[in-house]
């Protein structure tokens, strides 16, 4: 039998492979390719599945802004698996992603029955504190959903569009549910959306983090997203198969429709709730469109994006004007249309007091196993490492991990270890070998029985340590820095 010679797939991946089919998460392969420089979660298909990540890719390629946003409830020790989550943030912030950290206090409050006083300590002592150690920078936004205005006015307006029955759909409440929770559930909801605000600079992309548990909350945002918004843009096709955008406003105000068309140059037409813009585009009708647009920086990008399209057009220009270059040129003239009518729309919903909420984008990554092997719980302290572990605790619990080896050496040496369920491997995988080569030959040389358990739990235990004292230390210069930083408490 032949190895493959990929040392990041799991077994366990077969299981996640029924979220593609039941939940419409596309595996991240198809994306991975379009993506500038991926991340080591990305390379080595810890992060399996995504929604709606081509934005994203696309924005860091361009340069268009935008966010990423991610939450954590405030329940205990921060621990391996919110780092993952962190590093995930960081990682786009470094990315060019303006981004947004909500501690879920309401959450905490509502289903832990945590104190607000609790909330506070763990969320600044635990997360906080680790987040800035990993590198989260001063330019982002840390807050507590309790603390946050626009959050919480957020939340109360998304609960017009939620009712009981869905959400005991998506989660199974019943009617013993308190009403708090549902609430937090809004809150969350509205944590998501919060980048899109006109106060952060109005709609844009933004991904969101997450393992697949908290799948159901993106659901539930995505379609708020496109309920909570006053205007549709679609794409449609006229009876000779003809391409044209229409953007669709019902109950939007009248006065809102008429703005709207005014803003659209060149052929369009305004029906009773929509309006179809008919215009053949060339370059003239972009410029004038992107000249709509009346925020600076956004019309600039435009321009730009125009500029490069249209000489790109003149350079290939016939008698060699190849069909797959006409194509590449309709298809981006097309992309670019819509994001300009996108943009249009987001300005005059705004001053209509109406949102134009892009839906959220996600990825979903894998989760570690317990060092015992199982899940990690926080019930059983020896199951996890904790960001605060003291160093030689945390040396000495890798070493006692479950790993994928044999009972005897000689059985190993003939049979070779079993990488994909070892927790050992999978802590160098997740956290501790930032070297894909070197990781692929530890995978080759134990599957191939000349590795012996005892040498990774050298390795990792030592790595493990490093990593304990070196992040320790980073957490108290934290400390000194939280001053630097966004901090949103509650009052
Ligand atoms: N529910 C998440 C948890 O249990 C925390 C959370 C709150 C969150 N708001 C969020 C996660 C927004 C992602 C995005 O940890
Ligand atoms: Fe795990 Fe290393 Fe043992 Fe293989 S040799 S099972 S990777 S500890």
């Amino acid at each position: 039998m032949t190895e493959k010679l990929d040392p990041w797939s799991s077994s366990e991946i077969n299981d996640y492979s029924k979220l593609f089919e039941e939940f419409g998460i596309s595996p991240f392969d198809n994306v991975l390719p379009e993506i500038p420089s991926p991340h080591m979660y990305m390379r080595r298909r810890v992060i399996f599945g995504h929604r709606d990540y081509e934005q994203i890719a696309e924005a860091m390629r361009t340069g268009a802004p935008f966010s990423v946003m991610d939450g954590f409830m405030p329940s205990g020790k921060v621990h391996l698996g919110h780092k993952m989550v962190m590093d995930q943030i960081i990682w786009h912030q470094q990315m060019g992603a303006s981004s947004f950290v909500g501690i879920a206090d309401r959450e905490a409050f509502s289903v832990r029955g945590f104190s607000w006083q609790k909330c506070r300590e763990i969320g600044v002592e635990e997360y906080i504190l680790s987040l800035i150690a990993l590198g989260f920078k001063p330019d982002g936004l840390i807050y507590f959903q309790s603390g946050c205005d626009s959050v919480k006015d957020l939340a109360f307006e998304l609960g017009v569009k939620v009712n009981f029955s869905e959400l005991s759909a998506i989660y199974g409440f019943s009617g013993e549910t308190n009403l708090s929770h549902m609430i937090s559930v809004a809150t969350q909801a509205a944590d998501i959306l919060q980048p899109q605000l006109e106060e952060f600079g109005g709609p844009k992309p933004v991904v969101v983090p997450v393992g697949p548990d908290q799948d159901p909350h993106l659901r539930l945002t995505r379609g708020l997203a496109g309920k909570m918004s006053m205007f549709r843009v679609e794409e449609r096709e006229n009876a000779n198969g003809e391409k044209y955008l229409s953007v669709r406003g019902k109950g939007a105000p009248k006065q809102a429709l008429h703005e709207l068309k005014k803003r659209i140059p060149g052929k369009v037409k305004l029906y009773e709730e929509h309006i179809d813009v008919l215009q053949i585009p060339d370059y003239a009708f972009l410029e004038r469109f992107s000249l709509q647009i009346s925020q600076p920086e956004k019309r600039e990008y435009f321009m730009t994006q125009i500029q490069e399209i249209a000489k790109f057009a003149n350079e290939a220009k016939p008698p060699e004007f190849l069909d797959y270059e006409k194509y590449f040129v309709f298809r981006r003239v097309w992309k670019i249309i819509r994001k300009i009518l996108e943009e249009v729309v987001a300005e005059v919903s705004a001053e209509f007091e109406g949102y134009a909420f892009i839906p959220p984008a996600s990825t979903y990554h894998r989760f570690m196993s317990g060092l015992q092997g199982g899940k990690m719980s926080s019930s059983v302290p020896d199951s996890y490492i904790a960001l605060t572990d003291d160093p030689k605790e945390g040396a000495k619990k890798v070493k006692r991990a479950k790993t994928g080896g044999c009972v005897t050496l000689e059985e190993q040496k003939k049979l070779g270890g079993k990488p994909d369920e070892c927790s050992v491997f999978e802590l160098m995988l997740f956290h501790l070998l930032g070297d894909d080569e070197e990781l692929l030959e530890i995978r080759q040389e134990c599957v191939s029985g000349t590795r012996m358990c005892g040498s990774c739990k050298q390795l990792a235990a030592e790595k493990m340590y490093e990593f304990l004292k070196d992040h320790q230390e980073k957490r108290e210069l934290a400390r000194e820095q939280l001053d630097e930083y966004k901090i949103i408490y509650k009052k």
